[in-house]
């Protein structure tokens, strides 16, 4: 297949990059394995044969394959960026009495604190995520909502907005969710009302995107948080490592270890089927392929990345 043009980003079609991607396509869209996620059920409706990869560099070139332009839901690739946001506003002290940076080895979504503070272990695992949700500037719905959608705009570099029927589905069924933001609001890790924190956190996770998106959103990370294609900051340069360096211990959750020796690249991953990752000062890489095994990863998305680590030599050690 060949790479893909887009008419916002400027895609490169042509060059050895370009090449090397479409082969990888070919052979990676042609993988079996794992299951479309259905906890949420507007997420079973997706189509489990897409499959589009995209890279984008530090310097602004994008370069895209297969179905690197269909809009899906960014799930918990959002919750690294979120965590960015909460450092920038609160510094690292106050957000370490929130949440920690503890790898878990347990499910995204498991129903648990850390003994020692009664605190979410990270801000990769849901209660982590909700924890920081709750730093979303805003003194109604509306205006956490356009303050969330600011920070995701500008990661991307163009306006994004919300999937109103996977946030509805989400919001209707996501009781687990409601079961840990109780836990927080009982160990004081929250203090505003669940459902409002729930309620900016599920639709954190429907935010759409496609692939081009999560590879520049990955590149701004890799680029010391300046969006390369707008020259715009998304984020502070000082809390970068701080980001990468939780997404590379807890990104991939209880598959984080494996992932950390194999690929070794700082990478977080949604249940959409997306996994972005990126390489300080290099390049932002993004793959989306619906079915996840068994840890909520990509099938195809943990194979492109595992592949392009070793042919391109990114593992960080
Ligand atoms: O809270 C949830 O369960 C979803 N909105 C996000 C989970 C997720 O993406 C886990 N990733 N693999």
């Amino acid at each position: 297949m060949d790479a893909a043009i887009f008419n916002t980003q400027p895609v490169s079609a042509d060059g050895p990059i370009a090449d090397y991607l479409s082969d990888l396509h070919f052979r990676i869209s042609r993988l079996g394995g794992g299951n479309v996620a259905s906890y949420i059920p507007e997420l079973a409706k997706a189509d489990p044969n897409l499959c589009g990869i995209a890279i984008a560099t530090t310097d602004g070139k994008i370069y895209a394959v297969g179905d690197a332009d269909h809009a899906f839901t960014i799930q918990s690739v959002s919750k690294p960026f979120v965590y960015g946001y909460a450092l920038a506003r609160y510094g690292r002290e106050t957000v370490l009495q929130r949440v920690g940076v503890e790898p878990t080895g347990e499910a995204f979504n498991s129903i648990v604190l850390d003994d020692k503070h009664n605190r979410p272990f990270n801000p990769m695992v849901n209660a982590g995520a909700i924890a920081v949700a709750e730093t979303i500037r805003g003194k109604s719905d509306d205006e956490r909502v356009a303050n969330m959608l600011d920070l995701f705009s500008r990661l991307a570099g163009r306006q994004l907005d919300i999937d109103e029927a996977v946030f509805r589905s989400e919001r209707d069924t996501g009781h687990r969710n409601r079961a840990i933001a109780y836990m927080m609001l009982n160990t004081g890790m929250i203090r505003r009302p669940p459902e409002e924190i729930l309620d900016i956190y599920f639709r954190q996770c429907a935010v759409k995107v496609t692939c081009v998106d999560l590879a520049v959103m990955g590149a701004t990370l890799a680029n010391k948080g300046i969006n390369p294609l707008t020259g715009q900051r998304a984020l502070p340069e000082e809390y970068i490592p701080d980001i990468l360096t939780v997404m590379n211990s807890c990104g991939m959750y209880n598959y984080a270890g494996q992932w950390s020796y194999e690929v070794g690249i700082p990478a977080k991953s949604g249940v959409a089927g997306s996994i972005m990752a990126a390489i300080p000062g290099q390049i932002g890489i993004a793959v989306f392929s619906p079915p996840i095994d068994e840890h909520g990863n990509s099938v195809r998305g943990v194979a492109a990345c595992r592949e392009i680590a070793h042919d391109f030599g990114l593992h960080v050690f």
